[in-house]
């Protein structure tokens, strides 16, 4: 299953995000690609919102793995700067990766032979200023009938998503 957004500014990113936190179950992995400023971490603030985290989403500067609780223990991996696999090894990803929580990964390209073979794929593209297209391949998180309901209501609208 492959769907496909055009988001127009961070607030319509964040809230697909916040709809797509409705469909990730316990252990889902979301790879997500895209060049800087693409808007991942933004994407990923809304889908922590989705899962009830409260504390502050960011990308800190030399913190690899960043651990929120929600509903879900959510795990956010930010591998810019990472310098080979080896050292995620050493930060005990496999745990994360194939444990109970939610896996949010930016730069996951960077890891790939690492990364489980059902996650979810979403990249993000720069198209303007203020426009950005994701797209998201994966038959995980949006279990049967549920990828076409999040589809519709995503896509409804899809310059002014709801809040
Ligand atoms: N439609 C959009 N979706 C997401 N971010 C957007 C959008 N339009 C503009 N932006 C801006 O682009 C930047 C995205 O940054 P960020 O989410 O940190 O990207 P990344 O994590 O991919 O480097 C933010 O400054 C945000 O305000
Ligand atoms: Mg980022």
């Amino acid at each position: 299953m492959e769907y496909r957004w055009i988001t127009e500014g961070p607030e319509q990113t964040q809230s697909l995000g916040r709809k797509l936190a409705d469909f990730l179950h316990p252990g889902a992995v979301a790879a997500l690609t895209g060049e800087l400023g693409s808007g991942k971490t933004c994407l990923i603030q809304g889908i922590c919102q989705g899962l009830g985290v409260t504390d502050p989403v960011t990308s800190p500067a030399f913190v690899i793995i960043n651990e929120y609780q929600g509903r879900l223990p959510v795990y956010h991996f930010d591998l810019y700067r990472i310098k080979n696999i080896e050292e995620l090894y050493q930060l005990g990803c496999e745990e994360y990766l194939y444990g109970f929580g939610v896996c949010l990964i930016e730069w996951a390209e960077r890891v790939e032979g690492l990364l489980p073979k059902d996650s979810i794929r979403v990249s993000l593209r720069w198209k303007a200023e203020s426009k950005r297209e994701i797209v998201l391949k994966g038959r995980v998180p949006l279990r049967g009938a549920n990828g076409d309901k999040i589809h519709r209501e995503c896509m409804s609208g899809r310059s002014e998503l709801p809040p």
